[in-house]
C-alpha cells in the first residue's frame, strides 16, 4: 500500500489558526483519487468493526475524519454520524457525499477540541459543549497532528456517553521518516505511551492492537487500534 499523498508533503501538519492555510485543503479533491488511501480506509473500518460492536444505535464522532471514507466503510452498521474536520477541503468533499448519498445522513462539522471555547464563540467552530454525547469516537490517523494528543484524548472523553467507546488508529513509533523533515507534529506513538495517556484520560478496559500497515518504497509503517471505554461519569 502506498501512501504519497502523506509523503510527499512532508509538512501537513499546521495549526488551526483562523486565515492560515491547511494544507490537507489541498491535497482534498484527489484525496479519495489514490485507491492506497480507500484500500486503507476499508481495511482499518474492517479492523475496527472485529473489536468493537457496531450497531445501527451508535452515535459516531469520527474526528479528523479527512474525506470520510472510514465512515463510510462502517455507515451501514452504526446511527447517526458527526465528521469533524478542521479543513475546510475535506468538509467540502464529505459534504459532497452526504449530498450524493455515500455518506447519507452524516453531520460534517469543524469542531474545536483544541482551543479555549470561549475564543471560538465569535467563528463558525463547533464547540465540544455544542455536539454529543456520542457512544463511539473513531481518529484514525489524526492524532500525530494533534499538539497535545493526551489533552484530546481527554476531551474525546468528555464528549462520550457513559459506557461509550474510543478508537484511536495512528502510526507506530517511527524514526521521522514517514513525514519527512520540516514535520511539526508527532513521529508515531509508542505503544505503551498510548497506553498510559488513554489511562490517564480516564479511560479502562484499553487494549492496543495490530492494525496493519502502510507499506511505500522507503519501507512499511505499521499502525495501531487503541480502545478505551468510558465507564463512569
Ligand atoms: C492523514 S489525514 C486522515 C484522514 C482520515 N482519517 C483517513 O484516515 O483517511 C488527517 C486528517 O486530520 C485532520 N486534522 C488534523 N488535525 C486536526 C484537528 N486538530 N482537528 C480536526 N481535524 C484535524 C486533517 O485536516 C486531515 O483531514
Amino acid at each position: 500500500m502506498n501512501d504519497q499523498a502523506d509523503t510527499h508533503d512532508h509538512d501537513p501538519h499546521t495549526h488551526s489558526h483562523d486565515g492560515d492555510v491547511d494544507p490537507f485543503d489541498e491535497k482534498a479533491e484527489t484525496w479519495d483519487d489514490d485507491p492506497a488511501h480507500l484500500e486503507r480506509a476499508r481495511m482499518v473500518a474492517d479492523r475496527i468493526a472485529q473489536e468493537v460492536a457496531l450497531n445501527p444505535s451508535i452515535r459516531l464522532l469520527e474526528f479528523g475524519a479527512g474525506t470520510g471514507s472510514v465512515t463510510e466503510n462502517l455507515l451501514s452498521r452504526i446511527g447517526q454520524a458527526t465528521l469533524a474536520d478542521r479543513s475546510g477541503g475535506m468538509r467540502a468533499v464529505m459534504e459532497r457525499k452526504v449530498e450524493s448519498g455515500r455518506l447519507a445522513g452524516a453531520r460534517v462539522i469543524d469542531l474545536d477540541l483544541e482551543s479555549d471555547p470561549t475564543r471560538c464563540s465569535n467563528s463558525s467552530k463547533v464547540t465540544a459543549d455544542q455536539v454529543g454525547p456520542f457512544d463511539l469516537i473513531l481518529s484514525v490517523l489524526t492524532l500525530h497532528h494533534v499538539d497535545d494528543p493526551k489533552s484530546m484524548l481527554g476531551a474525546f472523553r468528555q464528549l462520550l456517553e457513559v459506557d461509550g467507546q474510543i478508537g484511536v488508529v495512528d502510526l507506530d513509533a517511527e524514526d521521522g521518516s514517514f513525514h519527512g523533515e520540516g514535520f511539526g507534529g508527532h513521529h508515531g506513538f509508542d505503544r505503551r505511551k498510548i497506553t498510559e495517556d488513554l489511562s490517564a484520560a480516564g479511560f479502562d478496559e484499553i487494549r492496543v492492537l495490530d492494525c496493519g500497515r502502510i507499506a511505500r518504497d522507503d519501507g512499511d509503517y505499521t499502525m495501531f487500534l487503541a480502545i478505551g471505554h468510558r465507564s463512569e461519569s
